[in-house]
């Protein structure tokens, strides 16, 4: 058996370079459903190098669930979900749906997750950043300790206060700045978010909206852009970022497409979606 085509997990045969632009991921008809409840019904979507993209819906509309299951979190239900492979570089996109534990984790090693409570181990603020580059890097102890300082700088965090502090001793903003930098740690190509500043007050969401674009602009040291994905229904992120939208709906994607024309499309969910406005002023405590 000779070359990469002869793997049964690499059966793509596109290949993933559209109009010049690699494809980082691609979903075909990724179905997902819990019981009798659907809650994905053939999404296709396809996320380029270097893209900023925010999936934006109604709670409850699927957009955790869509990226769990482009990270493969959870098994789909039906359809695929295909990854560029920056462990075999140049090789054709992976099925990630269908690839073995080793492959899945060579890809993985490249991937970051952000989740929505972070996910910080218990232990201190080192120790979270250490132990992931201990998993995804043969780098040395010392090393480790650089790099972890530098990530938690690049984030704005006084290093010598946060180095060194339990877990639970942090701000909400601070522990989602932890969770970013043990993120960036590892120099991912892809950077998944699942709602960023959910939880957040809006001076702190508006310093996450500015550590998320400038992660994804921190250069890589393969020199390659990065690739960010957003699970959010923040719309003051959507306005400072501007990224590529897509909103689910029912299911489905009922928007693809530049920020810039999200409000002026016919998709009236996205019209309501703008519309709806957080104010509580006036209402009851609790109502
Ligand atoms: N593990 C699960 N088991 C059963 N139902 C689930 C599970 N995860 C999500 N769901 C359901 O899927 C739907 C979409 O959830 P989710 O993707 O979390 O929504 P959101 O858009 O708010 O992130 C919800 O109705 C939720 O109850
Ligand atoms: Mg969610």
């Amino acid at each position: 058996m000779t070359g990469v085509s002869s793997q049964p997990e690499r059966d793509d045969p596109v290949g993933d370079q559209p109009g010049g632009r690699a494809v980082e991921l691609r979903t075909e008809q990724l179905a997902k459903s819990f019981g009798d409840e659907v809650v994905l019904r053939g999404v296709d979507l396809e996320v380029c190098r270097g893209q900023i993209v925010a999936v934006v819906g109604a709670s409850g509309s699927g957009k955790t669930v869509l990226l769990d299951c482009m990270v493969r979190l959870l098994e789909v239900s039906g359809g695929r979900v295909f990854a560029a492979d920056h462990g075999r570089a140049g090789s054709p996109l992976t099925e990630i749906t269908r690839a073995k534990e080793r492959v899945l984790q060579r890809i993985r090693l490249h991937w970051a997750v952000v989740f929505q409570r972070n996910a910080l181990f218990s232990g201190s603020v080192y120790e979270n950043i250490a132990l992931l580059l201990r998993e995804h890097t043969k780098l040395s102890e010392r090393a480790i300790v650089q790099r972890a300082r530098e990530s938690l700088g690049a984030c704005a965090l006084d290093v010598d206060d946060v180095l060194h502090k339990d877990r639970d001793e942090l701000s909400g903003g601070m522990a989602k700045r932890v969770a970013i930098a043990r993120a960036i740690a590892i120099d991912p190509a892809v950077l998944f978010y699942d709602e960023p500043t959910t939880g957040l007050d809006p001076v702190v969401s508006g310093s996450i909206h500015e550590l998320i674009w400038n992660m994804h602009h921190r250069p890589r040291s393969t020199g390659e852009q990065r690739t960010t994905v957003i699970v959010t229904h923040d719309k003051e992120l959507l306005r400072r970022l501007s990224p590529r939208v897509v909103m689910l709906h029912h299911g489905e994607i009922c928007y693809d497409g530049e920020y810039a024309g999200f409000g002026g499309s016919d998709c009236e969910p996205a019209q309501e979606y703008l519309r709806e406005m957080p104010v509580l002023h006036g209402r009851k405590a609790g109502g």
